[in-house]
């Protein structure tokens, strides 16, 4: 007797045959095995950081102390990790002209290193660093980031990642290439997402809404099944199971 998880595999492999328009909203879990932390759920950042230090009025009153907290989270992290099955898999999707883009939370840049092209960075990038009165921007790798906080050259502001802040707007590229996106959607994949941080937990409402069907990969909870929406849970980590996806639709 094949078992459930097994059956849920296959079945996802056929809505992807089937699927001529596919999106991918990712979050934090999709870079979990490539070893970049997850901020909620065990072992989470917001466990051991306190989120406040990432809200942009507080930045602004001590970057320093920002920034120390900056380092901590993604000291030696970002810098190495690798794309695993999950990004790889996403990127494959999209080679083969069946995944329009992806809406990610992300701001690890995993998605781009897999190969993706189309990727809408709803939270922002690492790879960026912004003067936030000025608005002068500075590649991140091109900073010393030994001396904190990183002051921009040309108006003397503390630097700040160009990621967004809790308090800060998301940017208004990033929100109409994820309408874009969604409302054109057949198949939405929700992949690593604990979607409690508004408005990107609205995103696959607005895909449902165009007609989509929606599957999460996820091992702990399916937001998207919270919200009645789902129609397939795929229950564990999301690079093992795209891995298992990819030797289905490409034996
Ligand atoms: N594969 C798939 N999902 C996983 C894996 C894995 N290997 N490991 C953990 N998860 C799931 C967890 O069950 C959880 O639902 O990934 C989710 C991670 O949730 P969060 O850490 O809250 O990440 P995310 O939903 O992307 O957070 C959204 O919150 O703090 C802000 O700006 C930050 O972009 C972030 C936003």
């Amino acid at each position: 007797m094949m078992d459930e998880l097994e059956q849920d595999i296959d079945k996802a492999a056929e809505m992807l045959r089937q699927a001529k328009a596919v999106v991918a909203l990712t979050g934090a879990g999709v870079s979990a095995e490539s070893g970049v932390p997850t901020f909620r759920g065990k072992e989470g950042l917001w466990e051991k950081f306190d989120p406040s230090t990432l809200e942009i009025g507080n930045f602004m009153k001590n970057p320093l102390r920002t920034w120390q907290v900056l380092r901590a989270l993604f000291e030696g992290s970002l810098g190495q990790v690798r794309p695993n099955a999950a990004h790889e898999f996403l990127a494959r999707l999209e080679t083969q002209g069946k995944l329009l883009g992806i809406v990610t939370q992300n701001i690890d840049g995993l998605h781009q290193k897999a190969g993706s092209r189309v990727v809408h960075e709803f939270h922002g990038s690492m790879e960026w660093l912004v003067a936030p009165r000025s608005g002068h921007r500075y590649l991140a790798k091109d900073f010393d980031l030994g001396q904190l906080p990183p002051i921009c050259p040309k108006s003397g502001e503390a630097l700040k990642p160009d990621f967004v802040f809790f308090g800060e707007a998301i940017p208004a590229a990033a929100i109409r290439g994820a309408q874009e996106l969604l409302t054109r959607a057949d198949l939405l994949l929700v992949v690593g997402t604990a979607g409690v941080v508004w408005p990107a937990s609205e995103l696959p409402r607005l895909a449902k809404l165009g007609g989509a069907r929606i599957i999460e990969i996820n091992p702990e909870s399916a937001m998207t099944r919270e919200l009645g929406i789902n129609d397939l849970w795929l229950r564990g980590p999301a690079g093992e199971l795209c891995a298992r996806l990819s030797e289905k639709l490409w034996p």
